[in-house]
């Protein structure tokens, strides 16, 4: 009896020690096994007498299922304590803030765009659109620049084949809107252009934003530099703004003249950005021609137009202080992060 109670406490003592199922179960088959401990001793008890073997039988059965429930105990044990290990180690801290996508930002020329045309719309302009692959007819001879005319050499520009080009500037579409709308109209006309060039101040691909006012009453050279002014007073919110009108040629206004804005790199002394001269050139506009406006079957003795082609990213340019153009059209995203 002794015997088997101290058989007990040292099983006892060994499960709750052991701490994997495997240990458990080798510990298990000494003592329940087949030729385990208590097996022999209950295999014994057929040699004692038959009194003795009632009694020391049910002990020894009593210590069997003690042991049993000690088994099962530490073994469910062993499994919840390897079950919050492995919860433990796949953790997820539902606390954590998440991952959030990077923010992106519209490109500062895109938001120039916008600025324009959202001025132009208050100023009572619709929006109208031309493609970018343009015919040679629309492109320069309707805008009376015809065939060997020096004029197609100032817009050196990429060809598709001998009845296409890639516009070197959005005037083809007062072409397209006259021949489909009917007078008066007072557009503006954003998109795309392409020449071969390349420098500080000019990208072979950038973006003009046209403007076209056809009517028979308020068009005037001097309405145009008004429109022209206020627009640009709007645009960069001052009200002394440093402007100037050059005259010009194109062969598609008379009189023609070019917009310039005192520098805003330099302030006006002459630097790279301006050539030196202290003025940056930001349009071209003029009363439209009436070798264009004829042909269309409209009457320049009634109607008058003027007409603007703008510069988007030298009015970027000026506007954020970029010193060259083409810095807009790197992708680097250090220069981009300023514009968001
Ligand atoms: C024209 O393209 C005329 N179609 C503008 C016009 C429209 C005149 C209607 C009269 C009536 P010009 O080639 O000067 O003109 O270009 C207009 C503006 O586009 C320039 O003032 C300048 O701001 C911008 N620009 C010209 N070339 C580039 C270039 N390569 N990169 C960036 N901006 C340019
Ligand atoms: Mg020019």
């Amino acid at each position: 009896m002794q015997d088997l109670l101290a058989l007990q406490e040292e099983a006892l003592i060994l499960f709750a020690r052991l701490d994997t199922p495997h240990a458990l179960e080798e510990a298990k088959a000494r003592y329940l096994g087949k030729s385990g401990v208590l097996t022999e001793k209950l295999k014994a008890l057929g040699k004692l007498p038959p009194e003795a073997r009632k009694t020391a039988g049910a002990a020894i059965n009593q210590v069997k299922t003690a042991l049993e429930n000690a088994l099962q105990n530490r073994r469910e044990a062993l499994a919840q304590a390897q079950l919050e290990e492995e919860l433990r180690a796949t953790a997820l801290d539902v606390t954590l803030p998440g991952r959030t996508p990077g923010r992106g930002a519209a490109h500062p020329i895109t938001r120039t765009l916008e600025r324009v045309q959202t001025l132009f719309r208050s100023m009572g302009f619709e929006v109208a659109e031309g493609p970018e692959i343009e015919t040679d007819a629309n492109n320069f001879t309707a805008l009376n620049i015809p065939e060997d005319h020096p004029a197609r050499a100032m817009h050196d520009t990429f060809y598709l084949d001998p009845g296409h080009v890639l516009r070197t500037h959005t005037s083809p579409v007062q072409i397209r809107y006259l021949q489909a709308h009917p007078l008066p109209v007072k557009i503006i006309a954003p998109g795309r252009v392409f020449r071969c060039d390349s420098d500080v101040t000019h990208t072979p691909m950038f973006h003009q934003v046209e403007g076209l006012w056809v009517a028979e009453e308020g068009v005037s050279f001097a309405a145009l530099k008004g429109l022209l002014i206020e627009f640009m007073r709007a645009f960069f919110e001052v009200n002394d703004l440093q402007a100037r009108f050059r005259p010009s040629f194109f062969p598609f206004t008379e009189p023609s003249a070019e917009m310039d804005i005192g520098c805003v790199i330099c302030g006006g002394d002459g630097c790279r950005v301006c050539s030196h001269t202290g003025w940056l050139e930001v349009l071209g506009c003029g009363l439209v021609h009436p070798k264009v406006l004829e042909p269309l079957g409209i009457d320049s003795e009634r109607y008058i137009g003027m007409a603007f082609g703008l510069g988007v990213e030298r009015l970027a340019m000026i506007r954020y202080g970029v010193d060259d153009l083409r810095t807009f059209y790197e992708n680097d995203l250090r220069f981009l992060r300023r514009f968001r």
